[in-house]
């Protein structure tokens, strides 16, 4: 017998091919197609991304789900009806450019909606259910998989968007956490399959600190930690958009920072460094972080930097590490 997930999952499909179909043959979604190509985006990633789009018509969803045979109340479960009288559904993601997010074996399990008359949210994603987890869901990740293994290292970026513009430069070991923050169980997944992963986030402050929180979760399973950081400003899809491919991969990826550069960039913000105090309050941060790196020859690299840089004495600071992994054991 078919169970409900089973229904849902099936759904799922046919509204991604009906959605990617109305984006090429209708009138409304000349509207969204034309966005995309403003937007740099070919037809050969629309297609590959299976990108879509929903008119805004409130019942044209559900009178093509019904004649599929599909029961309103479980496309509200499903998450693509919605209604607020129990009388008429309408389409969550009418008038909106549409992303299909798919599980790791490639099936459609939620929508990423964008707008595309400045209307908020700017995204609406489908609501969370067994099905659509976003903190475990990872963009991208079906297509990129093999890629991922093959290089031992992904590229982690925040957005739908970034995702195409990077599949375009032809990158295809990248992947996007969907916009919430970055978590435990995204970081476990990535850990089964690299040992490396780049963390290319906006560059604005919200990238930034998104980019030292996610730091974190990946140190904490093993993983191998690079920054590539962003001119302030722009995030991968504007970058690529405005300076091509070629500048991205070189200036972007191939300068990927070490965790520690990233740290001690990031840090200082915290600090002024013109006061006396910020500044050993800053280098003692620094030392802490220095003392979570898992080999000697990085440690000793990243204390003799400090020590020349703020014009400290090596052996203190050599002391004050020591003393520091004793508290951390
Ligand atoms: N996001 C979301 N809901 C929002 C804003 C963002 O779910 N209201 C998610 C989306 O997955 C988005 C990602 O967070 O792709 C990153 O957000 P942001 O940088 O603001 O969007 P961009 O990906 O840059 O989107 P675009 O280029 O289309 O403006
Ligand atoms: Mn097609
Ligand atoms: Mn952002
Ligand atoms: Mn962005
Ligand atoms: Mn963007």
């Amino acid at each position: 017998s078919t169970t409900e997930e089973q229904l849902i999952l099936e759904a799922y499909q046919w509204l991604a091919k009906l959605y990617h179909h109305l984006l090429y043959h209708t009138k409304d979604g000349k509207k969204g197609l034309e966005y995309l190509h403003q937007r740099g985006f070919s037809d050969d990633a629309i297609e590959k991304f299976q990108i879509g789009f929903s008119p805004q018509s409130r019942d044209f969803i559900v009178k093509f789900l019904e004649k599929k045979g599909y029961h309103r109340q479980l496309m509200v479960k499903a998450g693509f009806l919605t209604t607020n009288d129990q009388i008429n559904y309408f389409d969550r993601f009418r008038g909106r450019i549409i992303f299909p997010i798919r599980n790791a074996i490639g099936k459609t399990v939620g929508f990423g909606g964008r707008s595309i008359d400045n209307q908020e949210p700017k995204y609406l994603n489908s609501p969370e259910s067994e099905l659509f987890q976003k903190s475990k869901l990872l963009y991208n990740f079906d297509n990129a998989r093999s890629e991922i293994r093959k290089r031992n290292e992904v590229i982690l970026l925040e957005g739908y968007a970034d995702v195409l513009a990077l599949y375009q430069a032809g990158v295809m070991n990248a992947v996007a956490s969907l916009g919430t923050s970055f978590t435990d169980s995204h970081a476990n997944i990535l850990r089964r399959y690299v040992e490396t992963v780049v963390i290319c986030f906006d560059g604005d402050t919200a990238g930034q600190n998104a980019t030292y929180k996610t730091l974190k979760l990946l140190k904490k399973v093993g993983c191998n930690v690079k920054i590539a950081m962003l001119p302030n400003g722009y995030d991968p899809d504007q970058y690529i958009q405005e300076f091509g491919a070629e500048a991205f991969r070189h200036t972007i990826l191939d300068t990927s920072a070490s965790e520690m550069t990233f740290l001690i960039s990031h840090l200082k913000k915290n600090y002024n460094l013109n006061q006396e105090g910020d500044r050993l309050r800053y280098v003692e941060n620094i030392i802490s972080e220095i003392a979570l790196l898992d080999s000697s020859i990085k440690r000793d690299h990243y204390l003799r930097e400090l020590s020349e840089q703020f014009s400290l004495s090596y052996e203190a600071l050599q002391q004050d590490l020591a003393v520091k992994m004793q508290n951390s054991k």
